[in-house]
């Protein structure tokens, strides 16, 4: 079935990774012997930037705080949803000082609510809205309880998906939304229950191979039409091109080394 509805607008939040590193090892892809070269990775955020430009989406930019090397990954600094926020609460202490830096950007951007969650709640990188449904990740960083703190904040039915392996850490690492009728996502990254819920709620789901999924291919981000994407994941980029989507890929390896791709660098800031 080939998809007629136009792209969706979309507004997006970055930061650049002028401080990026892998300092510590938070997820099973950060390795701190592997050296990161940072002007590299500043020139594929910048095409990243670009990418999104160039299909007519606005770009935002919150200044990089120094001693923060994972704050590129925008996804994870919160949920912002019908003109509220609710900020990050970060698993790992390593992180944890974003929630402030990403708070300050929200209330001087103007939103009508920023609050942070009470409990540990890793934002989009976790939590993947649909229309007027959230997904969020269990059993991994993102808790059962922050689905009942966002469910009352922002009054969505919010589904719980349980991750079941390690190197799919985050929700966007296994899982992307397409539109509103579809997503893609790797099965051997749930549990069974999960993926049967998966197939209920979208039964066209396209399936990931476990070599697209460790490419980041699922990191992605979609418009409806057009999905920006990790150039490592061939196999889904042709699977998405049938389903009459138009994949483009982006090479993202240095921010590949921290366990991020182009979904992770991205916050949707959804009116
Ligand atoms: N090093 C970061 C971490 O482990 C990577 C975060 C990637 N972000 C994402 N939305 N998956 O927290």
């Amino acid at each position: 079935m080939l998809t007629a509805a136009p792209p969706r607008h979309l507004d997006i939040l970055m930061c650049p990774p002028t401080h990026f590193a892998v300092e510590y090892a938070i997820n099973p892809w950060m390795n701190t012997a592997v050296p990161v070269d940072v002007a590299r990775a500043e020139q594929q955020w910048e095409e990243l930037r670009a990418t999104y430009q160039r299909l007519g989406h606005d770009v935002r930019v919150v200044e990089p705080v120094p001693g923060l090397p994972d704050m590129v990954f925008a996804a994870n600094a919160g949920v912002v949803y019908d003109g509220r926020v609710l900020v990050s609460r970060f698993t790992h202490a390593e992180r944890q000082g974003e929630s402030a830096a990403y708070a300050a950007w929200f209330e001087a951007a103007g939103y009508r609510e920023v609050r942070t969650a009470t409990v540990r709640n890793e934002g989009e990188g976790d939590v993947l809205t649909v229309g007027r449904v959230m997904l969020a990740a269990a059993g991994t960083r993102t808790t059962r309880e922050a689905h009942a703190e966002l469910a009352a904040f922002f009054g969505v039915p919010v589904i719980g998906l349980e991750l079941v392996d390690p190197r799919f850490y985050h929700l966007d690492t296994a899982l992307m939304v397409l539109d509103e009728q579809t997503v893609a996502y790797y099965p051997g990254a749930f549990s069974a229950a999960s993926r049967a819920a998966i197939e209920q709620l979208f039964p066209g789901a396209i399936h990931a191979t476990e070599e697209d999924a460790c490419g980041f291919g699922l990191n992605a981000m979609s418009d409806g039409v057009h999905v920006v994407m990790s150039d490592r994941a061939p196999r889904l980029a042709e699977r998405l091109q049938e389903r009459g989507y138009e994949p483009i890929g982006v090479d993202m390896s240095e921010l590949v080394k921290a366990g991020g791709s182009a979904k992770c660098c991205t916050l949707e800031l959804r009116a």
